[in-house]
C-alpha cells in the first residue's frame, strides 16, 4: 500500500467521496426548496416531489439510479419537525427493516410499506429553515433530518373514515365528489361540528397522551356514525374494511413474528392506496417504532422514562381489532348455540383434549379448575393443537359466543394466573 505523506489529508478518493457527499446535500437542499407540502404528523412534515421531472434534481437521480433506486413514482418526503440527530436515522433504518421484511415474506393480503429510498442529515441554509418553519417546522437548527420514500397516493385511514364519514352526512350526501376535495383538516372541522368531537385537554401534564386520548374518542364517535348511518351494512363497504383489516393484521403480524413492533398503530399511520378497483394499505410512520430480538411480550408497549415515569404505547393491533368490530366480524358468532354442544362433545372425546387432561391429571371438568390449570400450562402447550383445544374448551365451558369476548372474560376473571402469557393466550384465542 503506498505510504501517505500526511495521514490528516484527506486521499484523492476520500476527497471525491466528500465531494460526492456535498452534492448530495445541495440537493437535498433543493427538494427542500421545491417540494410541496401535501401533510403533516405531529412529528413531521410530508412534501412531495417528483425528482425524475426536476433537471436541478439531475445529479441525485444519477447517484440514486447508480444504487438501482427506483424513481419512477413520486417521492414523499419527510422532514423531522423538531431536529434532534439520529431519530431521523433510526426511523429511517426501522422503515428499511419493515419493508426488507414484508418484501421477504413475500405474501398476498398484506399491507405494504412505502419503499425507503434514502435518510439525509443535511445542513441547511436561513432560507430553507424559514421556508421548512412556515410549513410548520419547529426546529431552530440549521441542520434537517430528511427521510425520502415512495409517495403512496390516496388517504391515510382516518382521512379515508372522516371522507366516508362525512357523505353520509344528509348536506353532503348529494354531492360525494365535492367531500373528495376536502383535506384532512377540513373533514375533521365539519365532523368536529356534526359528532361534537373532544379537545384535548390543554391543562394536562402529558399532553401527547391527552392528544392521543381525544383522538381515539373521537375517532370512536366517527365508528359509531357510521354504524348508525348504515354504512357498515353495506355489502361493498363490510368487504372493504375487511380488506383493510386483513391486510393490516396480516403486516403487523409478520413484523411482530420478525422482530418489529410499530407502537404507533393509530389510523393516520395506515395509508389505503386504491387503484383499478385493487385496494392496497401501507404502513408508514417507524417514529416510534422497535426492534426486538426472541419472543415478542407486551413489555414492548411499555418505556421506563425518567422520574419512574411509564410511557404506553398504543398496541399494534389496535386498529385491526377495531376494524374487526366495524366490519362486524366480531358478531359472527364464534359458535352458534347448536353447534356449542355438538364441539363439546367432539372436543371432550378428541385425542388431544384427553392428553391434556391427563397431563393436567384431572378427571372431572370443573371450570374453574380447568381453566387456571389449562391457562397456567398456556406457555408450554405455546400454539400447539393441544393447547388450542384447551382453550377453545375454556371458550365452549365459557359459553362464550365470540373470541372478543372470551378473551374479556379470560383475561379478567385469571387475570393473575395468566400475567405475562396474556398476549399468547390472546394470540391463541384469535387464530381459533
Ligand atoms: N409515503 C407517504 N405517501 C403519502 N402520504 C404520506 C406518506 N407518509 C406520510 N404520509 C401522510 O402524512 C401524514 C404524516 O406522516 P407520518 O409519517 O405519520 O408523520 P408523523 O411522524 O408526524 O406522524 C400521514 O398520516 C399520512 O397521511
Ligand atoms: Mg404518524
Amino acid at each position: 500500500m503506498a505510504k501517505r505523506s500526511n495521514p490528516d489529508q484527506p486521499t484523492p478518493v476520500e476527497e471525491i467521496m466528500a465531494d460526492i457527499e456535498k452534492i448530495i446535500d445541495t440537493q437535498i437542499e433543493v427538494i427542500l426548496r421545491r417540494a410541496e407540502k401535501i401533510n403533516e404528523g405531529n412529528n413531521g412534515i410530508i412534501c412531495l416531489i417528483n425528482i425524475k421531472d426536476i433537471p436541478e434534481l439531475e445529479a441525485l437521480r444519477k447517484t440514486l439510479g447508480k444504487r438501482e433506486i427506483n424513481l419512477d413514482q413520486k417521492q414523499a418526503i419527510k422532514i423531522l419537525k423538531i431536529y434532534k440527530p439520529g431519530t431521523g436515522q433510526k426511523e429511517f433504518e426501522l422503515q428499511k427493516k419493515a419493508h426488507e421484511i414484508l418484501t421477504a415474506a413475500n405474501v398476498a393480503n398484506t399491507a405494504r410499506i412505502p419503499s425507503p429510498i434514502m435518510f439525509r442529515d443535511v445542513a441547511i441554509e436561513t432560507a430553507t429553515q424559514d421556508r421548512l418553519n412556515t410549513m410548520g417546522s419547529k426546529s431552530n437548527s440549521n441542520r434537517a433530518e430528511v427521510i425520502i420514500m415512495d409517495y403512496i397516493p390516496g388517504d391515510d385511514l382516518a382521512t379515508f373514515l372522516f371522507r366516508e364519514a362525512v357523505k353520509m352526512l344528509p348536506n353532503y350526501a348529494d354531492n360525494p365528489e365535492s367531500v373528495d376535495q376536502y383535506d384532512f383538516q377540513s373533514l375533521y372541522r365539519i365532523l368536529s361540528e356534526e359528532l361534537k368531537f373532544v379537545v384535548p385537554d390543554r391543562s394536562k401534564a402529558n399532553m401527547e397522551q391527552a392528544e392521543q386520548q381525544s383522538f381515539e374518542h373521537n375517532m370512536n364517535l366517527v365508528y359509531k356514525f357510521l354504524q348508525q348511518t348504515g354504512y357498515t351494512k353495506k355489502p361493498e363497504k363490510i368487504e372493504l374494511l375487511q380488506k383493510i383489516e386483513t391486510q393490516i393484521r396480516n403486516a403487523v403480524n409478520l413484523l411482530n413474528q420478525n422482530g418489529l413492533v410499530l407502537r404507533d398503530g393509530h389510523q393516520r399511520n395506515f395509508l389505503i392506496s386504491q387503484q383499478d378497483g385493487e385496494t392496497q394499505v401501507y404502513v408508514i410512520d417507524f417514529g416510534d417504532a422497535r426492534a426486538f430480538t426472541g419472543q415478542m411480550t407486551e413489555s414492548v408497549y411499555e418505556e421506563e422514562l425518567a422520574f419512574g415515569v411509564t410511557k404506553k404505547y398504543p398496541h399494534d393491533l389496535k386498529v385491526p381489532n377495531e376494524l374487526a368490530v366495524l366490519s362486524e366480524r366480531h358478531e359472527k358468532k364464534l359458535f352458534n348455540p347448536e353447534d356449542i354442544s355438538k364441539l363439546k362433545e367432539k372436543y371432550q372425546r378428541s385425542p388431544d383434549f384427553q392428553k391434556i387432561l391427563k397431563k393436567l391429571q384431572i378427571k372431572e371438568i370443573d371450570l374453574e379448575t380447568a381453566s387456571k390449570l389449562i391457562l397456567g400450562k398456556v406457555n408450554s402447550f405455546q400454539n400447539t393443537a393441544e393447547g388450542l383445544v384447551a382453550l377453545i374448551f375454556v371458550t365452549l365451558e365459557l359459553n362464550l359466543t365470540s373470541k372478543e369476548e372470551a378473551t374479556e372474560v379470560l383475561r379478567t376473571h385469571l387475570e393473575k394466573s395468566i400475567g405475562e402469557k396474556k398476549n399468547l393466550l390472546v394470540k391463541a384465542l384469535q387464530s381459533l
